[in-house]
């Protein structure tokens, strides 16, 4: 959260306005919506997915744009090329947290964002050994506004981090592709149970955002988002039944992991916040692991009989 709240913070002032996509994790709709106006910063919170929303919501002062893609938890997806041109007609920067698309499945400088933020503590470390972060841009722009706020406010790694996190960089590709293949194959298994009433997975074609996912995306991410019919009872009764599969709010580990977005990592939000977003008590966030992908479907399998249809 040091990096992307470096990277929004750095470059705006009193009197500014950012242009925020609503589908983000909840630390990051904090300090849109609560930290940045304390400082004089104003926000326009949209629903992403729609370019037209971006365009209707800037104002002469617009700054920045911000947005996650694909979304956490729900897997929705922003048209970043689409983003980036409409921000540079009007000379603001776009700010991309890449962490669940991970940089080996999207590039977003590539498709003409200006930074790009990501919680290393997700798949760069990969074995929840650290927290870190990184954020990415041209040389002119981390010079100019992020150098000096850098070293003046000191949200630096420690350098024992800084090794571990490089040493996960030598493994992220394999990782990602096993988490990835994994994720693909639990998600079309789930998508077949009578308990399940939806599953959103990015590289499947029945995301409801396939044709943006097959222009700006290399894969389908290494997370599955479904909803259990029978809301929040039925989510916590698979979750607790599951053996392989840990029940966490971290993602991207090598070991699979499960959570509940409405009572954990988006749980500040109001009632109607989250039904804006599609996060109902029987959503659930899987985040597939590197283990074997049958022993997967097998853990699934067998904690889905203990879940009413
Ligand atoms: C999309 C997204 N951005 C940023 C963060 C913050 O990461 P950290 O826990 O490393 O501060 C998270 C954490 O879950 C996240 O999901």
């Amino acid at each position: 959260m040091a990096a992307v709240s470096a990277a929004i913070l750095c470059q705006l002032k009193a009197g500014d306005h950012i242009v925020a996509a609503r589908a983000l994790f909840g630390s990051c709709r904090w300090v849109v919506e609560t930290l940045a106006p304390k400082y004089g910063i104003e926000f326009t919170l949209i629903d992403g997915r729609f370019l037209e929303n971006w365009e209707k919501a800037v104002k002469p002062n617009t700054k920045v744009f911000f947005l996650e893609s694909p979304t956490n938890p729900t897997l929705e997806v922003v048209d970043i090329e689409g983003v980036a041109k409409i921000a540079n007609q009007i000379g603001a920067k776009v700010i991309v947290d890449n962490v669940f698309a991970t940089p080996l499945l999207q590039k977003p400088l590539e498709l003409g964002a200006h930074i790009v933020v990501y919680s290393a503590t997700k798949h760069i470390d990969g074995q929840g050994r650290c927290l870190g972060g990184v954020i990415l841009s041209d040389k002119e722009w981390i010079n100019e506004h992020l150098h000096d706020y850098f070293r003046h406010t000191g949200p630096a790694l420690s350098p024992f981090n800084a090794w571990t996190l490089l040493k996960g960089i030598e493994t992220l590709p394999l990782r990602v592709r096993q988490q990835s293949e994994n994720a693909s194959r639990v998600a079309d298994f789930l998508a077949e149970q009578n308990q399940v009433a939806k599953v959103i997975y990015p590289g499947r074609k029945d995301h409801p955002q396939a044709d943006i996912i097959a222009r700006q995306m290399k894969g389908g991410s290494t997370l599955v988002c479904f909803e259990m019919k029978g809301g929040k009872e039925a989510a916590f009764a698979l979750q607790n039944a599951l053996d392989v599969v840990l029940i966490s709010n971290n993602l991207g580990d090598s070991k699979s992991l499960i959570t509940h977005p409405a009572t954990t990592t988006h749980k500040n939000l109001s009632d109607e916040a989250r039904a804006e977003l599609g996060i109902s008590p029987g959503t659930v966030r899987f985040s597939a692991g590197i283990e074997d992908s049958e022993d997967l479907i097998e853990d699934f399998a067998r904690a889905l009989k203990s879940v009413q249809a």
